[in-house]
């Protein structure tokens, strides 16, 4: 999020949770068999648990996943799990409790490490860690997150860091994902390869005998446009094909001009082939003026 802030859209602008349910059908119909809650902060979305509740009873859907920074998660866990929820991604890029109010601006540390604790307890294995790693920021912890992985089922992904609309990226705070990985295996010279999913957006690996694991998310300097099959809709109802692509398609006007059922699934066709076969690379990435990552979702 922009330390300034983003302007806040009008609620009729954003999609209600009727009109997510009727896309989110759609979708499975289409042959989307999971569903990520991004955002911004899907938690402070007010009675999520009910749209979780409508997802998961979707035919076709089998995974309903959250992507969140864990300051809500303690009061809404019970809920959401109660309610589908089947995989959690709790955000934390440093170890530290004075670095976190830095990179964050706000305290919340203990917070998010009690929803950590908390989401491992009740049974999710593994719980996903997504730590954006940035030179002079937060490399300095790497070797730490890796111990971290020693006796809990957590799966810490490093993500490269990215460029989005504000938040300022150049080269000189970018880690390639070789250069974490060189510097992991230095300290753990038996770190282990483990097998991708199909459409994997991270290269999976692992310290032998841990109980976690690592996964190096590297979008910029090693893309996995090949694999990847994620569409994004964002809050107020655009579909987006590539995270990196600023081409947008509006279903919420479509849907709101009462498209019918074909006439938005032939949208969402045509978007899709459309989709170019990689993005341009990093440096051409950073030059594009886009939304911030808090109105795209990650
Ligand atoms: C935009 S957040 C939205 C969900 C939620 N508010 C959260 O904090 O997890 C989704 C993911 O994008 C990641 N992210 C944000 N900015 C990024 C950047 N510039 N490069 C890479 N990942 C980024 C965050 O770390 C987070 O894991």
């Amino acid at each position: 999020m922009p330390a300034e802030g983003v302007q806040l859209r009008p609620k009729s602008e954003i999609l209600t949770f009727e009109e997510i349910i009727r896309l989110a059908n759609l979708f499975a119909r289409l042959g989307v068999t999971k569903i990520r809650l991004t955002g911004g902060e899907p938690l402070i979305r007010k009675d999520m648990e009910h749209l979780v509740f409508e997802l998961h009873k979707i035919d076709g859907i089998k995974t309903l996943a959250i992507t969140t920074n864990g300051l809500l998660l303690p009061k809404k866990l019970q809920a959401l799990k109660t309610a589908g929820i089947s995989v959690f991604n709790i955000s934390l890029d440093t170890l530290r409790k004075d670095r976190f109010r830095e990179i964050t601006l706000r305290d919340g540390f203990d917070i998010v490490i009690k929803a950590i604790q908390m989401t491992l307890d009740a049974g999710y294995d593994p719980v996903k860690i997504n730590c954006v790693v940035q030179k002079g920021v937060n490399e300095d912890e790497l070797l730490d997150f890796v111990e971290w992985t020693h006796h809990r089922s957590i799966d810490v992904r490093f993500i490269e860091y990215m460029p989005f609309g504000g938040n300022g990226w150049d080269d000189s705070q970018f880690l390639p994902y070789q250069s974490m990985l060189t510097h992991i295996q230095e300290a753990y010279p038996t770190l282990e390869r483990r097998n991708d999913d199909p459409n994997h957006t991270s290269k999976s690996w692992r310290v032998p005998g841990y109980k976690g694991s690592l996964g190096f998310i590297s979008s910029m300097s090693q893309n996995f446009c090949g694999t990847c099959n994620r569409l994004r809709l964002t809050a107020d109802g655009n579909l987006r094909v590539c995270l990196f692509g600023a081409n947008e398609v509006s279903l919420r006007d479509a849907l709101r001009a009462r498209a019918t059922d074909a006439e938005l699934m032939s949208l969402v066709e045509g978007a899709i082939h459309r989709k170019k076969a990689s993005h341009a690379g990093m440096y051409e990435i950073s030059k594009t003026v886009d939304r911030p990552m808090i109105l795209i979702g990650g």
